[in-house]
């Protein structure tokens, strides 16, 4: 179980070093190797509840338990991912969203804060993400806004993992122009696949106009109920689309309440419930994203600065 940080509001930047403590009791998480430069990820679907932030969270939480620095941004205005992962609206002064609004008064260096968990930094959300869009309209190059913002701090970062909104508006814009690769998040539900197209077009688009850089590392099928063939049919049918083709995770991520009960209790499943086919699938499924990068060699940036919150709370395969 993680502790909680030490309230803090020195303004002193803490240095946390790559932990190799044991992340989990109970569980023996082995070290993966590190991407060469640093992979950022955003995990996207303009459908909301389909296990977006649920991924992001626990991505997050079990790369960093593998050694991996990992910043994860909060670019939904519902902060779930903030609050997931163990800290407190209460205890955020600056959010993602002023560096966006305003990147001249606040970088994202500044508003980054430790999480409960080692390795694990969030740049958290705020309710003024969802005026944003509004709030941006007329500004110059609004949709670089997380590009540029995002470069002063990569080099710190083994991974950088974006939360995105249920919308394909400014921030989703901004966190595909950003990436260097976006993971969809899908349910295995008959509904899923309504709007997929959208999101590829708007993926292509990008591509197109603003980041011709950005692939599509994988697809996150969450919520597998093995007992349905339904379940399964969706998964085939999303493998047979050709832009998709290769790119399902062979991980999938069962129905498991534990997910939902983790995030009530703002912690990832693998500090709640280390057995649980939350915890063995996410842990699993980020092993594969990890694999992903196993060709480049380990980075050697230092680990990146970031300030203590002032308080906080602290498988299955396809065949
Ligand atoms: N594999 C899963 N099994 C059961 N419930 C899940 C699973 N993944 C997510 N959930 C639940 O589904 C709801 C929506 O998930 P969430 O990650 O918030 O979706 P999104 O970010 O796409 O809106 C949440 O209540 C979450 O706890
Ligand atoms: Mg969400």
């Amino acid at each position: 179980m993680a502790t909680a940080s030490k309230p803090s509001r020195s303004g002193a930047a803490a240095k946390p070093a790559r932990s190799a403590k044991p992340a989990t009791p109970g569980l023996k998480i082995k070290p993966v190797e590190s991407p060469k430069t640093s992979r950022i990820i955003a995990i996207c679907n303009q459908k909301g509840g389909c296990g977006k932030t649920t991924s992001v969270i626990n991505v997050a939480a079990s790369l960093a338990a593998m050694g991996q620095r990992v910043l994860v941004i909060d670019l939904d205005s519902q902060c779930n991912a903030t609050q997931g992962l163990g800290l407190s609206l209460d205890d955020v002064e600056e959010s993602i969203c002023d560096v966006l609004l305003d990147p001249k008064a606040h970088t994202l260096a500044d508003v980054i804060l430790e999480s409960p968990y080692a390795n694990l930094h969030v740049a958290p959300g705020s309710i003024e993400l969802s005026e944003y869009e509004s709030r941006a309209a007329t500004e110059i190059g609004r949709e670089n806004r997380l590009k540029k913002a995002i470069a002063q701090v990569r080099d710190h970062y083994d991974y950088v993992l974006i939360d995105t909104p249920p919308s394909l508006g400014l921030l989703s814009v901004n966190a595909l122009n950003a990436a260097t690769e976006v993971q969809i998040a899908m349910q295995s539900h008959p509904f899923a696949l309504d709007g997929l197209h959208l999101l590829l077009e708007t993926i292509e688009l990008v591509q197109e106009e603003l980041n011709p850089d950005l692939k599509i590392s994988g697809v996150i099928v969450t919520m597998f109920d093995p007992r349905t063939k339904i379940s399964r049919e969706i998964v085939d049918e999303v493998c047979a689309i050709a832009s998709l083709k290769g790119k399902v995770h062979k991980t999938v991520v069962r129905q498991n309440v534990k997910l939902t009960e983790a995030s009530r209790l703002r912690k990832p499943v693998m500090y709640y419930d280390t057995l649980c086919s939350g915890s063995e699938d996410y842990l699993q499924l980020s092993k594969e994203i990890a694999a992903q990068s196993r060709s480049q060699p380990v980075s050697k940036t230092p680990a990146a600065p970031a300030k203590k919150p002032s308080k906080t709370n602290t498988s299955s395969t396809r065949a």
